[in-house]
């Protein structure tokens, strides 16, 4: 046994601890300080993380005799913390975190970068955060949730801001261009709910309406027509250019039901338009905000081909399908979906190709039919 002596918290210490004695060992089990968390336990994933000297460290990869004389800080230590309060209120408000297991070490990296890179943008971030794993949320919250600090104590806001509810995001229209639809457009825009830009899922998919694009341009003014061949959509109400309405989502036991609202603008000249909305469901506490550029040109046969291109962010437990390839993969099924009911409703003869618009998008039935068309095209088998 060794004789050491450190502050901690703050607090004098000492005690005799056995030189093999990890320091993360030693806060939990000696000192109790639980908030320090243990997952890899060879200075990979960050859960340990704690600040050693005034810098962070990976606890579980120090002996607590290293660090005899020293000044220690666990996550207990921060509650005071004025920097800390302000990152604890943006990751509720992100949703940076599902279990919570990897907080306590991201909120305190988190610290760190907004204490050194007070300009980090999103990619800096990203990679200050390499060290730190986190196998719930994909990170978006947890790096949008360092940007808002960032932005904040840029405009110098930060120590005066009221707290941010967890999940009650409101659902609000984005300003509409038209003056006379109003009545909708009228609820608030809180700043954050901004044109969407960087660390937003973006893509892009194209279809063909086998009708001419002037009837397909008419169509696609008739609100309650277009949301009824969105599977899971319902229109609550309407005016030309403003909806509020919901989305149906189910995926397994998670079943959510998005509250929300979506202003458009059309530019019949070009014959393009432009859809923005956010939604919150009140169950899951998952929020989504998005945009879908369209634009219809015509297609070989008269037919009208549709390019649209789509950007959104997702939070919460539904947060797992903003991940790239499967994402992209279901929303070019929703969008095929999408496009064999219009092409229904515009030609009954076409019927036979809906999809259960009425249902609620079940994103489980839509991921199975993922997989079997991978294990399909894996073994070069045709789809039924
Ligand atoms: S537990 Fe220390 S880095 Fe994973
Ligand atoms: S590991 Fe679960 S929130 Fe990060």
């Amino acid at each position: 046994m060794k004789q050491i002596a450190l502050t901690v918290n703050g607090r004098k210490v000492e005690a005799a601890v056995e030189p093999r004695t990890h320091l993360a060992d030693f806060l939990r089990e000696h000192l109790r300080l639980t908030g320090t968390h243990l997952g890899c336990e060879h200075g990979v994933c960050g859960a340990c993380t704690i600040e050693i000297g005034g810098a962070p460290a990976r606890s579980c990869i120090a002996f607590a005799v290293g660090c005899d004389g020293l000044e220690i800080r666990t996550i207990e230590g921060f509650d005071d913390d004025a920097v800390m309060a302000e990152l604890r209120e943006a990751f509720s408000a992100e949703h940076a975190l599902q279990c919570g297991y990897c907080t306590p070490g991201m909120l305190i990296a988190a610290r760190d970068i907004v204490a050194r890179l007070p300009d980090a943008d999103d990619k800096r971030i990203r990679l200050e955060l390499a060290g730190n794993l986190c196998r719930c949320t994909g990170y978006l919250g947890i790096v949008n949730a360092i940007k808002r600090v960032l932005a904040d104590r840029r405009k110098g806001v930060a120590a005066a801001k009221p707290a941010t509810p967890l999940v009650s995001m409101p659902f609000v229209s984005f300003k509409s261009t038209n003056a006379a639809s109003s009545a909708l457009a009228a609820a608030a825009v809180p700043a954050a709910m901004e044109t969407p830009k960087g660390g937003w899922t973006e893509m892009a998919e194209s279809f063909t309406v086998h009708k001419p694009p002037a009837e397909v341009w008419r169509a696609f003014a008739d609100l309650p027509m277009v949301a009824s061949c969105l599977p899971g959509a319902e229109l609550d109400e309407h005016d030309a250019l403003n909806v509020n309405g919901r989305m149906r989502v189910k995926l397994g036991p998670i079943a959510a039901s998005f509250a929300g609202a979506a202003t458009m603008e059309r530019d019949g000249a070009g014959m393009r338009g432009t859809i923005k909305g956010a939604g919150s469901d009140g169950g899951t506490g998952s929020r989504t905000r998005g945009e879908v550029e369209y634009a219809l040109g015509l297609a070989p046969g008269g037919e009208t081909r549709v390019s649209v291109t789509i950007r959104y962010s997702l939070q919460g437990p539904l947060a797992q399908f903003s991940r790239s390839g499967v994402a992209r993969d279901l929303a070019r099924r929703l969008i095929g979906q999408f496009a064999a009911n219009l092409d229904a409703k515009l030609d009954p003869a076409r019927a036979g190709a809906s999809v259960g618009a009425t249902q609620g998008l079940d994103v489980g039935a839509l991921i199975w039919a993922w997989i079997r068309e991978k294990f399909a095209r894996l073994l070069g088998r045709p789809q039924s």
